[in-house]
């Protein structure tokens, strides 16, 4: 059987951790969406570690690793990145595969995600600038090049074949930066690559279905960050959701078992695009302070506001989610009074769904006022240990969202994770 860990926000829940903290009780960790844009944070024996291609379960031995072929693969990152783990122990050239399907980031993919954003101005999505729509495109646009392409002949020439289109699309937006390093680091990745286990992703994983292994699907980004149901165009390029597990795999629908959505208690956001619970005042600075919301990618500062839960049913909805997680519940620690979203205000009618056009009108959210904590939790290890004011903040999201929330985090350690009762 197969579950499903992913964001319910616009990305950085927390999904890394989760996805560690469960990688024991699978045999496959597999990722089926996204590409660098992703940043995934680890603590391994206190040492923080940063997972942008690689799945979130490679610490943990024995464990198969698989980046499927619905991810964007930048080979550069992805040396880079094995080079890091390998500093750990980690013996990727046993545990880690790759889907031959997946499309690969090129270097004028990047050049093109930076033009195209130079290009709208104003209008810039906020992307991570790694390419990710521009290889998007280039996948659905049936150019793009393949994992599996790299073992072919043929290769080269369809490399230039690409790059001097991108060239094309490159001038017209009057781009005129040197990649060429670019261009030269590439090529190493692509040396490297070629030596680790491409694989059929398809069969590869329905294989290990039918032998019975328990398989661990990992999203990037967050549901409001999806194509299709995200803040378009406010968005990433690839199916965020649940749905993206079938396409990114090659799973059917029916071998899906548990989908578990992560939430942080607040919200953050990071990029540009609509966001109605942001707080741009002292509270959402302190939310930012406590929680350290900086990107994992980017190190952009994240934008913070309080929980959002029209989004938060929406995004249950779309993804079928059977549990909850919550963390950085602590970051709320000292506050006086949290607040939660309830439904919009939207032209002086109050409505509870996500409109088509969030961008365009202006949404006043409608919020429901909580006592605080005000405990340390940090250091808890049991629901029964929680605060009381606490437990009522978990019991209206619980009872408001139709889900539970089975698991609270509490710190970003390993360690820190609370299973509610
Ligand atoms: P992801 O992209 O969903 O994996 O999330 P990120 O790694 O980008 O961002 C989550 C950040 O919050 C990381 O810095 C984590 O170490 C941290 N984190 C995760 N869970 C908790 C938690 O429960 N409490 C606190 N304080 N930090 C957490
Ligand atoms: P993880 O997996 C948060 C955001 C970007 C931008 C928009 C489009 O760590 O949660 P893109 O580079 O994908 O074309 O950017 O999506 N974004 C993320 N925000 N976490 C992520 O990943 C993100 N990946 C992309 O900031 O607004
Ligand atoms: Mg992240």
């Amino acid at each position: 059987m197969v579950d499903v860990i992913l964001g319910l926000q616009w990305g950085d829940e927390g999904k890394g951790k989760i996805v560690d903290y469960f990688a024991p009780e699978y045999d496959v960790i597999a990722r089926f969406q996204g590409g660098p844009n992703a940043g995934h944070t680890l603590y391994i024996d206190k040492k923080k570690m940063v997972l942008h291609q690689i799945p979130s379960g490679i610490f943990h031995e024995n464990k198969i690793n698989l980046i499927g072929n619905g991810v964007v693969l930048d080979p550069v990152t992805l040396k880079r990145e094995c080079e890091s783990v390998a500093g750990l122990g980690v013996d990727y050239k046993k545990n880690l595969f790759i889907s031959e399907r997946a499309h690969l980031i090129l270097p004028t993919h990047r050049a093109l995600d930076k033009a195209s954003e130079t290009a709208k101005g104003n209008e810039k999505i906020g992307s991570t600038l790694k390419g990710i729509s521009p290889a998007y495109m280039d996948k659905t646009g049936r150019n793009g090049l393949r994992v599996g392409d790299l073992l072919d002949k043929s290769f080269i020439t369809q490399y230039i074949r690409l790059r001097l289109k991108h060239q094309k699309l490159l001038e017209n937006f009057s781009f005129t930066e040197d990649i060429s390093d670019w261009e030269e680091e590439f090529f190493a990745a692509l040396e490297f690559l070629k030596e680790l286990q491409i694989v059929n992703g398809e069969y590869f994983i329905n294989d290990k279905i039918q032998q019975g292994k328990k398989i661990l699907a990992e999203g990037a980004q967050g549901s409001m960050l999806d194509v299709d149901f995200g803040t378009f165009p406010f968005v990433t390029s690839s199916s965020t959701i649940s749905a993206g597990v079938c396409t990114g795999l090659g799973i059917a629908p029916q071998k899906i078992k548990e989908v578990l959505g992560v939430t942080k208690a607040y919200c953050t956001r990071v990029g540009s695009g609509p966001f109605p619970t942001e707080l741009n005042d002292e509270a959402g600075e302190s939310l930012r302070q406590i929680g350290n919301e900086f990107g994992s990618t980017t190190g952009r500062p994240r934008r913070c506001g309080w929980i959002d839960l029209v989004a938060l049913q929406f995004a249950c909805m779309i993804n079928g989610v059977t549990q909850l997680v919550m963390t950085k519940a602590d970051v709320m620690d000292s506050l006086d009074t949290l607040q939660v979203c309830t439904s919009y205000n939207v032209n002086g009618q109050e409505q509870s769904q996500i409109p088509f056009q969030m961008s365009r009108i202006k949404i006043e959210p409608v919020y429901k006022a909580f006592d605080g904590w005000k405990t340390d939790i940090t250091g808890l290890k049991t629901f029964a240990d929680l605060p009381e004011k606490m437990k009522i903040y978990i019991g209206y999201l619980d009872k408001t969202l139709g889900v539970p929330i089975k698991y609270i985090s509490n710190g970003p350690g390993s360690d820190q994770i609370i299973m509610a009762s």
